[in-house]
């Protein structure tokens, strides 16, 4: 083999946005949660991660650059999906002696994202899904997403949840060595395929405090987040999978509305109170109210046509049905149009969610 010899596999990863959302871990090493979680996939053609992988013996180190600048791949959470990845390569190259000699080679990995990094709305979920699958496809691994989601599990918890289309959960598992702990679609995108979502960009700055930070905080200092694990999660994860599988709008926006508002009342609760919605935030909350109020008002018309949710960030995501694009995105448009405050990418519509199925 000669030494310039250079490998590379690319791929796209989606952003996910959860209607149950993951907060709290109860094994910070492993990245193992403390509930079970589910999300939405988001079209591709969106908001998406591209990260490329190069391994060669002239790469004298593992890299990784992240939207043109070097970013610190020594934590031990980079590390634990680099490692096992590997291992994996090792162990094929051990049974197979013609296959090229990867799994000792250094890796340049390149990686855009094509929306704010940090500013929740779930980098870390396409960027680890991204990872994963890009060095995946440059090992030849025969693994399903489901197994790899077990692997970028250990990058970001959320990132699971993105190596699938349409509507996925994350079953919190039981094993202490988190084998169990893994995503799984709970149906795919065309089981449902008008549901539509409308992001609204209140700021694209870095967050304050990280999720990884914030929801440690929490553990430690909410009493509402013992309830919110113990009680609240666990029937509404039976009951969204429910709305999922009937189609039923009502009680898919009621439920992620409520779940949204749990987590960000568990931040409040945190000591000290984390903030991570803002005015802004809370104007896209009224205005939904709104919309769904003046829906509903109308002779026949049964609502809610909208619901919000925010991760732990100050941007809204909206989820709506295609039929009722222009009652729900018109409306924010011509709202929140020129307001100062609503910057970048306001009012993006994710036309479609990704229903690939499995991402390639
Ligand atoms: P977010 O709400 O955007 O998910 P987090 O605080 O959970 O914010 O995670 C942000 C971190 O995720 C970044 O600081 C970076 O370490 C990591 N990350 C984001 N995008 C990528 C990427 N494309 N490749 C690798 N890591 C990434
Ligand atoms: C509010 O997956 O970013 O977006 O596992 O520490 O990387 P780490 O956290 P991360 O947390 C996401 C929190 C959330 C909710 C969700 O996506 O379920
Ligand atoms: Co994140």
């Amino acid at each position: 083999m000669a030494s310039d010899e250079v490998y590379r596999a690319s791929t796209f990863a989606p952003v996910n946005i959860a209607v149950i959302k993951y907060w709290g871990k109860r094994d910070p090493k492993l990245n193992l949660p403390t509930n079970s979680s589910l999300s939405v996939t988001l079209s591709q053609d969106d908001l998406r991660t591209h990260t490329t992988a190069s391994c060669s013996p002239s790469i004298p180190h593992d890299s990784l650059t992240l939207n043109g600048s070097d970013q610190d791949i020594s934590g031990a959470r980079t590390q634990a999906c680099l490692h096992e990845l590997r291992t994996q390569r090792q162990q094929l190259e051990d049974g197979d002696s013609t296959l090229p000699k990867l799994a000792a080679m250094k890796l340049k990995l390149v990686s855009e994202n094509n929306f704010p990094t940090a500013a929740g709305l779930a980098s870390s979920a396409a960027g680890f899904a991204a990872l994963v699958r890009v060095i995946a496809d440059l090992y030849a691994f025969p693994l399903t997403p489901t197994q790899l989601s077990r692997i970028a599990r250990q990058g970001s918890g959320s990132a699971c949840r993105s190596l699938m289309g349409g509507y996925v959960a994350w079953e919190k598992g039981v094993e202490a060595d988190g084998s169990d702990s893994v995503a799984y679609e709970v149906a795919p995108a065309h089981h449902w395929p008008d549901m539509r979502a409308l992001i609204l960009v209140a700021s694209a700055e870095k967050k304050d405090v990280s999720s990884t930070a914030g929801m440690q905080q929490t553990v430690a200092s909410s009493a509402l987040f013992e309830q919110r694990v113990k009680e609240v999660v666990p029937k509404r994860m039976r009951a969204m999978e429910k709305a999922i599988h009937e189609r039923d709008f009502a009680a898919f926006a009621a439920l992620t509305r409520k779940d949204s508002n749990n987590f960000h009342a568990c931040c409040l609760d945190t000591d000290p109170p984390i903030f991570y919605m803002n005015d802004t935030s809370r104007c896209a909350v009224r205005i939904c109210e709104a919309i769904n109020a003046n829906h509903e008002a109308s002779a026949g018309k049964e609502g809610p046509v909208c619901t919000y949710t925010f991760d732990a960030g100050p941007n809204a995501v909206v989820y709506y049905l295609a039929d009722n694009e222009e009652e729900v995105v018109g409306v924010f448009k011509s709202i929140v149009g020129d307001k100062t405050g609503w910057e970048g990418k306001r009012g993006q519509t994710v036309k479609r969610m990704n229903d690939a199925g499995a991402l390639k």
